[in-house]
């Protein structure tokens, strides 16, 4: 009856064991490796949140994709940085009053700051608003994402969305490296804890903003709550310092700081302990 006990609870360690396998040590998130985040594609040198930059980015190793999700008319996950067309096509008007149709005649083909509009060439279709759906399809099996979930008091049941939609193509989950496939961020916490209950397997990252020159905190009850949904944080990079990154750390939280377009600074992070960069040059280690 003994043997017969403890092999039952041997049985249970070892089902536990291979479960808990898949996850990284410490969290959803990793917490040995540094990682590179192409914020909107490689959106230095090619037009941000189109399949050119996303090419690009995987091209130049990046560890993740970094992008921003609406919804159109006829609610389709659309990504596009800004709510609205104009800063990146040559239209004006909200995503969400267009169809996805309409949205599909306009070109993505400039960078978003670049005030005279100059267009670049390449194939259309690599210059298109790109679906979600059509990311993934394109780089799902190679690459992984961290996903922006914008606005999302502005566009009811996204989140619902979203999760089908990460299902739909098996996003869910963690690479062969122990990197989980996607992870969600935002600045959004009603967001990010609707996705939470819709479902517990999907890293999420809260964004944090501090003013300039302000030095990253975070109250005893902000982290507390924080704990109960988050795998990490995303932090403007000027706020971070050592015992923060430490204190979120001992709380289990990763921290990724954006956005960074320096090597200095790229390195400066990784010195202090931060998880990862989001930068609009992913080859910005050389590496
Ligand atoms: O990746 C962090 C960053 O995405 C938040 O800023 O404006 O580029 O979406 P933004
Ligand atoms: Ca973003």
């Amino acid at each position: 009856m003994r043997r017969f006990t403890w092999g039952i609870i041997l049985g249970v360690v070892l089902v536990l064991t291979a479960c808990g396998k898949e996850e990284s040590e410490g969290g959803l998130m990793p917490s040995e490796d540094f990682l590179v985040i192409a914020h909107r594609g490689a959106s230095a040198y090619v037009p941000e949140n189109t399949l050119a930059s996303y090419g690009l980015a995987e091209e130049l190793d990046a560890n993740y994709i970094e992008l921003d999700i609406h919804l159109t008319k006829d609610g389709q996950l659309a990504v596009m940085h800004d709510a609205d067309v104009s800063g990146t096509t040559e239209a004006n008007g909200k995503i969400s009053e267009f169809t996805l149709a309409e949205l599909k005649e306009l070109s993505a083909n400039f960078r978003h700051d670049d005030k005279e509009k100059k267009t670049v060439n390449g194939p259309s279709e690599d210059y298109a608003v790109p679906t979600l759906g059509e990311v993934f399809g394109q780089f799902g099996d190679n690459m992984n994402f961290i996903i922006e979930l914008k606005d999302p008091k502005d566009y009811p049941g996204i989140e619902e969305k979203l999760v089908d939609a990460l299902k739909e193509h098996d996003m869910i989950g963690f690479d062969e490296n122990k990197h989980p496939k996607v992870a969600i961020q935002s600045f959004s916490e009603k967001g990010l804890k609707r996705v939470h209950e819709l479902n517990q397997d999907i890293p999420l990252l809260k964004l944090i903003s501090f003013d300039e020159d302000e030095v990253a905190k975070l109250s005893k009850k902000e982290l507390d709550d924080l704990s109960t949904y988050a795998s990490g944080i995303g932090v403007s990079f000027e706020a971070l310092r050592v015992p923060f990154i430490k204190e979120m750390h001992d709380k289990g939280l990763a921290v990724y700081a954006y956005t960074i377009i320096d090597a200095e600074t790229a390195l400066k992070m990784k010195a202090i302990g931060a998880n990862g960069i989001h930068t609009d040059r992913p080859d910005i280690l050389g590496e």
